[in-house]
Parts: structure tokens; sequence; C-alpha cells
């Protein structure tokens, strides 16, 4: 065994699979299993498992699943190498410096350089804000937006002083290399050979992923200059898309409270923690995304998202409705008086008057209806028009209950029957019979009766569920039942794994299998309930035994009759109507 692969032992020995998803995914508790909504693609209703006898995760979903490793690598954009480092750190094992290939050294190595160079700049910044003169102005106009001392340090903020190459000259006196300072986006190459700072004059706030690492920075002015807030650029650390400003610090708060405060900006998600709100998060003034929520909805399963009154703002909120139903996540809209955000609206009112405002948030789907049918509007054309756009959405809600509950109040909204909105969404369903929605189930419901590959499923619950069958099973011809080229793959594996040490772990054979179609397979049926009970083992495995028989007499009658030999088709004819016991 190489040194790697014993780490990978012992942290997997450390470990525990439903301890470590659960700090990132809600799980529940269902069977043998815990359960909870994939965070690696948009669901509804929870496919995806981890079983803690397994060690294993599976998404019947979207098919991803694993190991601890796996589920890191997913989960942090992470890879093989850095997520054996961060699991070994974390369980306490001490590691070799080894990695699997070039490529994912190079990768790791440069991701690393980059949180590096992140965190030189941080310090470089929050000591410059601390400077006495260059830091004042800076420090001033926090104070005048309140923000305080003890949330100022837990920030980390800091300022880019207004300079060409202030960074860049503490960088270079540090001995980083400046190329991989552009490429974190901090500083920019000049023209004329060179580098200058990205940030000058700014308040600079430093953006963390979960593990307190610093992946990027937004930095605003001090006046009215534009333009007003610069961000790091994308980079291999900062993906805009799926960051959210806060979370870092606020993800205990949000799974404690069931539920996160959504808004816009640095300042605001800085204001309300100032103000003692602790379960907020900002989306750093990008459009929200499916990426956002799916980050959040493992810590609570409500999101209340703070909105301008102004157009822009339900604009906005009509663009995220549908992003909410999709993943599952009860979404409530608040709405700030005209002329506020949630950090002047803090500041001015303070924090009960904005408890009070989310404590009255409407749920989003019932704003949405009140935004889009104007009281009094009775135009038959309007309603078609509205009815049309919200049945798709109707049709994504989890649960027959929520619908009824929803169908109702869109039909007494609108002033028509219930029956209205039910044949249109009937009629809506017909049209998208293919919604994603549930195809994996049917998918997987038409093949498993379909015979043949109920017979290899079968038998594969059979061998994964109860390992000891395995040298019965091999001396049973198992190669006549089974025909699925991944439990081929499987059984084959299984075997010689088997031949070779006798029991093993369920995870070993993960490894050992080439095709990803068996490993997914394999979870699949790692996950599933044993399809038969430890008294049912020994008839299941004799009925096994007698259809590998009929099989194999099947097989012989076509020779014999290919070969012509009519006195052995007779004896085989009767063997295989008797039954069978036995075969010579
Ligand atoms: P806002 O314009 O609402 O700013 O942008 P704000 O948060 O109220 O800022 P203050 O209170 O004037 O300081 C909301 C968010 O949009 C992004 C920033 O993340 C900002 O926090 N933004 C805004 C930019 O990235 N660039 C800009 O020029 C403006
Ligand atoms: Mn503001």
């Amino acid at each position: 065994m190489n040194p790697f692969q014993s780490v990978k032992e012992e942290v997997r020995r450390a470990a525990d699979i439903v301890d470590l998803i659960g700090q990132y995914v809600k799980l529940r508790k269902v069977g043998r299993n815990h359960v909870g909504l994939c965070p690696f693609h948009a669901e509804k209703a929870p496919s995806f498992t981890v079983s803690p006898e397994r060690q294993t995760f599976h998404c019947f979903g979207c098919k991803k699943g694993g190991d601890i490793f796996a589920f890191w690598m997913e989960y942090h954009g992470a890879t093989f190498p850095e997520a054996l480092r961060d699991l070994a750190e974390r369980y306490n094992v001490s590691i070799p410096e080894t990695f699997s290939s070039d490529e994912e050294r190079k990768r790791a190595a440069q991701r690393e350089a980059l949180f590096k160079i992140n965190e030189s700049a941080a310090l470089y910044f929050e000591k410059s804000l601390m400077h006495s003169g260059m830091g004042k102005s800076a420090r001033d106009y926090l104070a005048g937006r309140s923000i305080t001392p003890e949330t100022m340090a837990e920030f980390r903020l800091g300022y880019a002083p207004d300079q060409w190459e202030g960074l860049t000259a503490a960088l270079r006196k540090r001995g980083v290399e400046l190329e991989k300072a552009e490429l974190a986006g901090l500083i920019i190459r000049r023209d004329t050979g060179g580098y200058y700072d990205r940030f000058r004059g700014r308040i600079v706030f430093p953006i963390f992923d979960l593990r307190n690492r610093v992946v990027g920075f937004g930095g605003r002015v001090l006046d009215d200059s534009v333009p007003k807030y610069l961000n790091t650029p994308e980079t291999p650390i900062f993906r805009k898309g799926e960051t959210l400003y806060g979370l870092h610090a606020s993800h205990k708060a949000i799974r404690k409270k069931q539920r996160a405060v959504m808004v816009e900006g640095y300042m605001d998600c800085l204001a309300l923690r100032n103000h003692g709100l602790e379960e907020v998060v900002a989306t750093l003034g990008t459009a929200l995304t499916e990426r956002h929520i799916r980050k959040l909805k493992g810590y609570a399963s409500e999101v209340v998202v703070v909105f301008d009154s102004d157009e822009a703002g339900i604009g906005a909120m009509l663009k995220s409705l549908p992003l909410f139903l999709n993943e599952g996540v009860s979404a409530r809209a608040a709405i700030l008086p005209d002329g506020h955000d949630p950090d002047s609206f803090v500041n001015t009112e303070g924090l009960d008057s904005f408890l009070e405002l989310l404590a009255h948030a409407p749920l989003m789907f019932d704003l949405y209806l009140e935004q889009r049918l104007r009281p009094g509007d009775s135009d038959p054309e309007v309603k078609i028009r509205v009815l049309r756009e919200i049945i798709p959405i109707l049709s994504q809600l989890r649960g027959d209950s929520q619908r009824l509950m929803y169908g109702h109040r869109i039909a007494e909204r609108m002033g028509v029957r219930d029956e209205v909105v039910w044949s249109e969404l009937r009629a809506f369903r017909k049209k998208s019979s293919t919604a994603a929605v549930g195809r994996h189930l049917k998918e997987r419901v038409e093949t498993a009766s379909g015979g043949k590959r109920f017979d290899d499923l079968h038998l594969l619950n059979l061998l994964v569920h109860y390992p000891e069958v395995a040298p019965k099973l091999m001396d049973i011809e198992w190669q006549m039942l089974v025909s699925d080229p991944s439990v081929v793959e499987i059984f084959g594996a299984f075997f010689k794994e088997y031949s070779r040490r006798g029991p093993f772990s369920p995870q070993d054979l993960l490894d050992a299998l080439a095709g990803e179609g068996a490993r997914q397979l394999y979870r699949e049926v790692l996950m599933e309930e044993p399809h038969c009970l430890p008294a049912e083992v020994d008839t299941a495995l004799l009925e096994i035994g007698q259809k590998a028989l009929q099989k194999k007499i099947s097989a012989s009658i076509k020779r014999a009759r290919e070969r012509g030999d009519i006195e052995g088709l007779n004896q085989l004819l009767k063997l295989k109507a008797q039954g069978t016991t036995t075969i010579s």
C-alpha cells in the first residue's frame, strides 16, 4: 500500500460521512440512510442519500456520489490532493507530500499560491487601514457609516492606499511572483511593462470561503466617484455566481435560526451584523443564481430576501422566485420602504424595525401574484396571460398540498373557479411530461421491470448486501444470468477481490471499478435496501441456481438443435419441463 492510500484509509476511519456532510447539507434520517436536498443539482424532493454503514453518498437524481473525498472535492471544487490534505488536517491524520498526478499537483499548487497571495494582500490592506496617517480617511469613513471596530476586525476590513504601486511594491518586497498576483486579480500589467494596483484609494472587503480563506476582494471608494465598487475578477479561486459574502461568519447562525436573510451589498451585510443580526449574507450585486441558493439550502429551509422597493428590486424578485421554487427552498420577500436599503434602514430605524419587516415578509409567491394582478383588473386577457405565466411555476411546487393551496389562492385572486387553474395545469403537464422531475425514478421503474435487467440488479443486490454468498454465486455460473455490462464489471471485480482476500469493505470495491457506469450502479445498490431478509438468502440462492440451470439447459437445447442431436434434445426438453434439480 502506498503512503497515500494509508492516509486515505486513516482519514476514512476517523471521519464519519454523515457528520461531515451534515455540516453542509441538511440531512434527515430515513430508514438506514440519511437523505437531503442535493447540493449539486436542482431538486425539490431529496434524492441525495448518505449511508452511514457504507460511508458513501449517492444522489439518485444527478448520480454524483462517492466517499468523503468525493464529496469534499465536489462541494468545495477542490482537487483530490487538496481534499486529502483538508480532511487529513481536519481529522488529525498526518500526511506525506505526495500527489496523484502532475496536472493535479499543478492545479493545487496554483490555488494554494493564490490563497497565499490573497492572504498577504489582506494583511497589507488591514495594516494600511490601521496606519495612523494613511488609513485615517478610511477609518473616518467607516466610522461615519457606523461600522464598529469589532465588525471591522471580524470581517478583516482594510484600506488600499491611493497609490499606483502600493500593494505591488509590498508584494514584490515579500518575494511574491507578480504574475501570480496578477492571476489573483490584485494587480494589473502595464502595457509598458511592470504592474499597478487594481484597488487604489478604496475601503477593502476581503471575501472568504467557508474555510475562512480569502478568495477575493471588493473595494469601495470613499466619495461619490465611479465605479463605486470594484471587485476581484473571476479567478481559479473566485467564482462570483456562487459566492455569498458573509456566509463564512453566518452559517452557524443560519443553521440555528433555520433562516437566512439575503441582501445585496457588502455594507448591507455588515450594517445588519453590526446591529446584531447574524444570519445574513450578501450576493455582491450579481444576479441571484441557483448556485447561491444551493449553498444556502444546506443550512436553512427558508430564505428572506430583502429587496428595494424600486422597479429593479421588484424585477429581481420576480426573476428569483422560480430559482427558489426549483431548489425547494421557501422564499419570502421583505420590501423596504422607498429610498432605503438595508444599511440605511437599520441605521435609521433600528434592528427591531428591521426584524418587524422580516416577520411580516410575505411569501414571494404571494407577492408575485400581487405584483402581477392589479386589484380591480378584470380584463380576461390579462388573466389568461398571468395564468399562463404562473402555471409552470405552480407545476414546479413541491408537494401536492402546497400546490393545492397555491392553486386555490391563484383562483381566488383572479376571480376564477379553481377548476380553471387545475385544467390549465393538467394541459401544461401533458405538454411537458418529460419534465426532469421524477424522470430518473421512471427510468428505474421501467428498466427494473424489464425482466432481464431486473435479474441483474436482483443478483447484484444480493451480493452487495450479503457478500458471504460470493463463493456460492461463483459456483452457480452467474455469467449465465447477468448481461448488463456494468453489472458484469462489478461481479468480475467483486469475485476477483473476494478470491484474493476474502470479505472486504464495499468502499474498496468502488476504488477497484474502472467504469463510471459501474461505479454509479454500485453506489446505488449500496444505498438500496436488501431485496431479501437474511432468512431468505438461502431460498434466493436456490432460486438463482435454478434459474442459471434453466438458462444452461436452454443453451444446450439450442446447441443440440443446431447439431441435429434428436436424442439429446429430447432428454434436455424433459429436464427443462421438470423444473429440474440436477443436470449431468
Ligand atoms: P449598491 O449600489 O446598492 O451599493 O450595490 P450599496 O451596497 O448600497 O453600497 P453603499 O451603501 O453605497 O456603500 C450593491 C452591491 O452591488 C455591487 C457591490 O457588491 C455592492 O455592495 N456593486 C455595486 C458593484 O459591484 N459595483 C458597483 O459599482 C456598484
Ligand atoms: Mn447602501
